[in-house]
């Protein structure tokens, strides 16, 4: 199976999964992201909403992107954008996202720090499949982390988890569906 991962950012997922599974793919929406220097010889290509007329036609051009590499899984690593239908329909039940927490608890953005501040006993990571919502859609995996003293400490816990579990993850749906 040929898996493209599409992250927004720092990309230490990505990072991750390239050192167990073959990427053939990297998409960042902001050109800037450290997410597309960090594999050199996997093919990358960045391109924006505002680069299109309508958010449909950059959505229609993600599609046609993972067409044009074959792609059978999308990988979302910290993308910060809400799929949309085209690139849905293009990989039905093929999109997986990693979200740091316990979902349905603490969707959206910085959900670390939500956390956090909400003094919970336990946070976690959740691998899920991607729908037309935000951090919703089936649950394929979690694991539950500890809170910690400080919010860098519980980042650190929460980060190592996703290292870990995220490539086992994608490694398991890519075997099962060969
Ligand atoms: C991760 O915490 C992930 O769960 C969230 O965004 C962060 C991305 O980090 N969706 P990185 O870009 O992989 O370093």
């Amino acid at each position: 199976m040929r898996l493209a991962v599409f992250a927004s950012g720092q990309g230490t997922n990505l990072e991750a999964i390239a050192a167990r599974l073959p990427v053939s793919l990297v998409f960042s929406d902001r050109a800037q992201a450290r997410a597309l220097t960090i594999l050199e010889s996997v093919p990358s290509r960045t391109f924006k909403p505002m680069d299109f007329t309508s958010r449909e036609d950059y959505e229609e051009a993600l599609a046609a992107l993972v067409e044009e590499f074959a792609i059978d899984i999308v990988a979302l690593a910290g993308y910060m954008r809400v799929v949309g239908r085209p690139l849905l329909q293009a990989l039905p039940g093929r999109i997986v996202n990693i979200h740091p927490s316990l979902l349905p608890a603490f969707p959206g953005r910085d959900a670390i720090t939500q956390a956090f501040e909400a003094k919970v006993a336990e946070t976690g990571v959740t691998i899920h499949y991607v729908d037309e919502g935000i951090d919703t859609g089936p649950i394929i995996a979690q694991e539950k982390v500890p809170m910690q003293d400080s919010l860098a400490a519980l980042e650190n816990a929460i980060h190592s988890v996703e290292h870990r579990l995220y490539p086992e993850v994608l490694a398991q749906i890519m075997e099962e569906n060969t």
